[in-house]
């Protein structure tokens, strides 16, 4: 057994205190807290250890709490020594990590600092323990860790209550109300803290009337969930709706500029904040897809964001404001309209328009969360403007949780991605914003650099199902997205490590070594697997309308929403060349505008994002698009045969607990299943589109 010594005082040092006891009080562990007697400084000792009872085998200790115990005084020496004048600040969230004689020490000036540091080491499990580790430094290089819950509080006719969601029903809201069960709740926190998530936004960004009303006389109910969330971390945002002025307010306009509704944002933010003093801020989805805006007055999105910044400043409250704007009333017949520009037309001319407390969120890529897209071009063209990346976890476009989609090498990509060429910036450092102190490496190329960055913000991926995320593996996206928004340089198949051992814990199962195998075998290349029985080099969608759940070529190609394919007996994709397309290669910098818009330089993945072709046309893997089609189709539907056969081998061994295997047996046929369809479709369409038959001679129908 273990004997740990917490040192000490405020909020979420409680936290630490009931999670180290509860995960002792299984293995007969002590532990210690302590915390300075205001009056003498003298340590008070909470617990059953003697005082002066010597080494710990686990410190965990406030820096700011004097006098600090031995262990401690003796780690933060080493630290200083390995990382000299680099060593500060930590932050309010940062830790540092050090053993020093039989102990392990963690280190921070903020009790979140604190938790972080001891999720970290249940983390590292053992090896934390080892004899021999050199003191580390670890501090999130996204200040915003954010999941964006899409929940109604009602269940609405169109998308039940949570829009786009996979697991159930709402893990915040019972049908109508808060939902009775607050242990669930904070669970959750526990859980998004142990990711390293510490935001949520707690309703869906298409604000109907019910939601609508958490921000004035329902705004008892998001407080009662702050105050679940709180222990861990975690603050809480509202989706609110622009017209709250004329729906709530019973204001006659919504217009930014009056002055009345500008006092109705302020008095009702006051409110707010009177009621949640930790409240974090709006989130808004404006002009988009059918939601108000600020269009409606003639007025920018600038003047709109602004607005409600200006009634968030005096607490410290930001506004994310969606960069999500299309027309999705287009017409199809309409050549010249094309949905990628679209943000990067609306939003680009506004840089630096924004005030500090507005934080626009993009969505990674231009369209909208497809298998396969380039960057969005906006990621790279709003220099002095607060920049947060949004991701979607939940796979509305990714196989809806009934597929295995390991989305963690799919956001490394974006986040690796240089949108000015290889050596520069990232897309992890443009939503990081500039970094402490990393040695100036991380500056934002071009223009004045804002003085943070907004974060990564992802769309959730749980629900009231048992498994938090209706597929058990799926949990795995949820695990990835808190840690690459922490630390955007690990290795997404590291970070399944880490899952997987906190998850199904292989040192207690017969084969440990089967079971990790296993599941990286399964999950790894998911994502490319997913990509190749459905849309091939980045067309995209082809999906059922509205719900998104399977194929349907020609699903969206005569509807209003902007998403064609652009597929006749000659060829296929869209053309956004400045040559002869929509211009979209334009929005990019170099070396990216070029590439892009070169037929011989654009990358195979994104061939057909960027450019129109024949099916013969030659790939650089040497590959005509029309076989390419085919062959990834078969092969793609064989992947899912053989993860179905690998899971098989593991319930076979008995190594996974029989409720979760008879789930991911369900998905994993379910898989298989809609796989096959998929291939299906697509091939015998472009078969009967091209007429060219499969060089394999493999049957087509
Ligand atoms: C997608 C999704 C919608 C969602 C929208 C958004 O289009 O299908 O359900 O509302 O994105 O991000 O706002």
């Amino acid at each position: 057994s273990r004997r740990t010594l917490v040192h000490g005082a405020g909020g979420l040092v409680d936290t630490v205190l009931r999670e180290v006891a509860q995960a002792g009080a299984g293995h007969g562990g002590q532990v210690r807290h302590q915390e300075p007697r205001p009056a003498d400084g003298q340590r008070v000792v909470a617990g059953e250890v003697d005082a002066g009872a010597g080494e710990f085998d686990l410190v965990l200790a406030l820096r700011t709490t004097a006098p600090l115990p031995d262990q401690a005084v003796a780690v933060e020496a080493e630290f200083r020594q390995r990382y000299g004048e680099h060593a500060d600040p930590l932050g309010d969230e940062g830790f540092v990590l050090g053993r020093h004689g039989q102990g392990t020490v963690v280190l921070a000036d903020a009790p979140a600092g604190l938790l972080y540091g001891l999720f970290h080491v249940v983390r590292l499990g053992e090896s934390a323990f080892g004899a021999d580790r050199p003191v580390e430094r670890h501090r999130p290089a996204m200040r915003l860790r954010m999941l964006d819950h899409w929940d109604n509080v009602d269940v609405h006719h169109d998308s039940g209550q949570v829009e786009r969601g996979y697991a159930g029903g709402s893990i915040f809201w019972q049908i109508g109300e808060p939902r009775r069960d607050p242990d669930r709740v904070r669970a959750y926190g526990r859980l998004l803290a142990a990711c390293g998530v510490n935001a949520v936004a707690v309703n869906n960004v298409n604000v109907h009337a019910t939601e609508a009303r958490l921000l004035t006389d329902r705004i008892g109910d998001v407080a009662a969930i702050a105050e679940l969330l709180r222990p861990y971390g975690v603050r809480v945002y509202l989706s609110v709706s622009f017209a709250a002025p004329i729906v709530l307010g019973g204001l006659s306009s919504a217009d930014p500029l009056d002055e009345e509704v500008r006092a109705w944002w302020a008095g009702t933010t006051r409110q707010v904040y009177e009621t949640i003093p930790d409240f974090g801020g709006y989130v808004v989805k404006a002009d988009s897809e059918g939601q108000p805006g600020p269009f409606a007055y003639g007025r920018s999105h600038a003047d709109g964001a602004n607005a409600l910044a200006e009634a968030l400043a005096p607490f410290g409250g930001v506004v994310h404001w969606r960069a999500f704007v299309y027309n999705h009333r287009q017409d199809w017949r309409d050549r010249s309209t094309d949905r990628a520009r679209a943000a990067f037309d609306h939003f680009a001319p506004l840089d630096g328009q924004f005030r500090e407390n507005v934080i626009l969120q993009v969505k990674h890529g231009p369209m909208d969360f497809q298998v396969r897209e380039p960057v969005s071009p906006v990621i790279a063209a709003m220099p002095a403007t607060r920049l947060a990346v949004e991701f979607q976890v939940t796979q509305e476009y990714t196989g809806q949780q009934r597929h295995v989609c390991y989305l963690g090498p799919l956001w490394r990509e974006v986040l690796d991605f240089g949108p000015w060429g290889a050596g520069g910036p990232t897309v992890a450092t443009v939503a990081a914003g500039p970094a402490v102190d990393d040695g100036g490496s991380a500056s934002a190329a071009g223009g004045s650099a804002p003085t943070a960055g907004g974060g990564l913000v992802a769309v959730s991926n749980v629900g009231d199902d048992p498994f938090w995320t209706g597929h058990p593996l799926a949990q795995a996206n949820l695990y990835a997205f808190g840690r690459l928004a922490w630390a955007p340089g690990m290795d997404p198949s590291a970070i399944l490590d880490e899952w997987i051992d906190l998850t199904f814990v292989p040192s207690t199962t017969a084969d440990p070594e089967l079971l990790r195998r296993t599941l990286h075998e399964i999950m790894d290349d998911s994502w490319h697997t997913y990509e190749r029985y459905t849309t091939p080099l980045g067309v995209g969608f082809m999906v059922r309308p509205g719900h998104h759940y399977g194929p349907d070529v020609d699903g969206y190609e005569y509807t209003a929403w902007g998403t064609y394919h652009f597929a006749d007996r000659d060829g296929i994709g869209v053309d956004r060349t400045r040559r002869s397309g929509t211009g979209f290669t334009g929005q990019y910098p170099q070396p990216w505008s070029d590439v892009y818009e070169s037929l011989e330089r654009c990358p195979d993945e994104l061939l057909l994002f960027f450019h129109h072709v024949p099916y013969g046309h030659l790939l650089h893997s040497g590959s005509t698009v029309i076989q390419h089609i085919y062959d990834t189709h078969f092969a793609g539907v064989e992947e899912v045969a053989r993860m179905r056969r690998r899971w098989e081998r593991l319930s076979a061994a008995g190594l996974v607990d029989p409720g979760l295997d008879a789930r991911v047996r369900e998905r994993l046929d379910e898989q298989l299943r809609s796989a096959q369809e998929w291939r299906d479709q697509v091939n015998t369409y472009f078969f009967r589109k091209s007429g060219v038959p499969d060089a394999r001679g493999r049957r087509i129908h």
